[in-house]
């Protein structure tokens, strides 16, 4: 391997774990390069890609367009502060709203800070009603705040004291919804439309929009947590066109910048006028490389009409999935790109993430013991086949 630093792959994993923070249980690869859905490690495999860095490199590995846009970028201007304007900034919230339908938004850095945004947003406008609900197996990030808004206390626990005014109800329960939103304490609903970290958890088709309804009713804002649904993933832009919602705040990162950091928070409606100067703010956020980066991106999902080459292959993927599914007696769940195959107890979904990243497929396993398939929107029909006959030759022989 040529490598001036480090003599080979363990010198690079060692030198990693002496240094960072215990937080990540990694898997014993180190990445060098990418190519559309491919990758490669320090030793030479080849890998394909159906984790995407978590559904963020929608346009795939290597895109010299990508590239070339983030190299022109940092030629002119990597960074300025927020107390000036710069052209891709306007041009990036331009095309955002055009293509949402939202009035208003904040750019940032990551997912997390999104979410932040949005609950800041939402006290903000709501005032005393400060409190929202969210769903069990949710998952919004890992500042404070978000994760309280998360429903998983695993994640939490260890942080007590949690900031106060978030509470937890089932996914997909409209009862417990109504139930939550009677004592007029509650400001805001924050939802995934399809949880990911939860275990593509999909609503049934009427939740969304008889959620939607109860909010209009109680006056509640609605929230939507897109930053893994958003961009394309579903067959749509944001997930909540499929469930024929519109939200009063969105929440996008992930895919957004293809790779380069950044979040956005939308917002609609009165709402959406709420911060006054000095109200919120971020250094980094919304800076011209990074909104360079998400033009791009911007621009070749539509150009190249991303979104509905997700819809098609992720019929088609879930149709294969679903044959494994049959055969294996396990579940194939979840819509367009974000995909699950739900392996019940007689599968060790950890053990066969290993054997897939052996015989040289990234996957990964979320909650409820779920393999999770959320490649680039560019996936083609071979990879998901080579992908699958793997799984299911795995399948066959890794039962319980
Ligand atoms: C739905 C959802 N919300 C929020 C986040 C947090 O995003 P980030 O890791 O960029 O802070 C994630 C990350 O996985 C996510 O899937």
């Amino acid at each position: 391997m040529k490598n001036n630093e480090f003599k080979d792959t363990s010198a690079i994993i060692d030198a990693t774990e002496a240094a960072y923070v215990n937080v990540f249980k990694r898997q014993p690869v180190v990445l060098t390069r990418g190519k559309g859905c491919q990758v490669w490690d320090a030793d030479g495999k080849e890998y394909v890609d159906f984790l995407a860095g978590i559904a963020v490199n929608i346009l795939g590995h290597g895109d010299t367009g990508l590239a070339r846009a983030i190299a022109a970028q940092a030629k002119n201007l990597i960074h300025v502060s927020n107390i000036y304007y710069t052209e891709p900034q306007a041009k990036l919230a331009k095309t955002l709203l055009e293509k949402s339908g939202f009035d208003k938004l904040f750019l940032c850095n990551s997912g997390a800070e999104a979410v932040e945004a949005a609950i800041k947003l939402a006290r903000r406008h709501c005032q005393t009603r400060y409190k929202i609900v969210t769903a069990i197996h949710s998952f919004h990030g890992r500042t404070l705040a978000t994760l309280t808004a998360t429903g998983q206390e695993k994640y939490s626990a260890p942080y007590r004291p949690l900031p106060p005014g978030f509470s937890h109800v089932p996914f997909n329960d409209l009862t417990a919804m109504r139930d939550a939103l009677t004592n007029g304490e509650v400001g805001a609903v924050l939802l995934e439309p399809i949880q990911g970290e939860g275990g593509i958890n999909c609503p049934a088709p009427d939740y969304l929009p008889a959620v939607a309804k109860l909010c209009r009713e109680k006056k509640v804002l609605l929230i939507f947590d897109e930053i893994q649904t958003g961009m394309g993933r579903t067959g749509k832009f944001f997930a909540h066109q499929v469930f024929g919602v519109q939200p009063d705040i969105a929440v996008l990162a992930k895919g957004l910048g293809g790779g380069v950091p950044i979040g956005a928070m939308l917002a609609r409606g009165e709402c959406a006028a709420a911060f006054k100067p000095g109200d919120h703010g971020s250094t980094f956020g919304g800076n011209p490389l990074a909104c360079a980066a998400a033009n791009y991106v911007l621009e070749t999902l539509f150009e190249k009409n991303l979104i509905e080459k997700a819809a098609k292959t992720g019929i088609y993927f879930l149709k294969r999935l679903q044959k494994s599914a049959k055969q294996f007696k396990l579940e194939a769940v979840g819509i367009g790109l974000m995909l699950g195959l739900r392996l019940g107890v007689r599968y060790d979904g950890g053990q066969l993430v290993d054997k897939m990243r052996e015989k040289g497929f990234l996957i990964n396993c979320a909650g409820n013991n779920t393999l999770r398939f959320v490649p680039p929107l560019t996936v083609g029909k071979k990879e998901i086949d080579a992908m699958a006959d793997a799984l299911d030759t795995l399948l066959r022989t890794e039962n319980n």
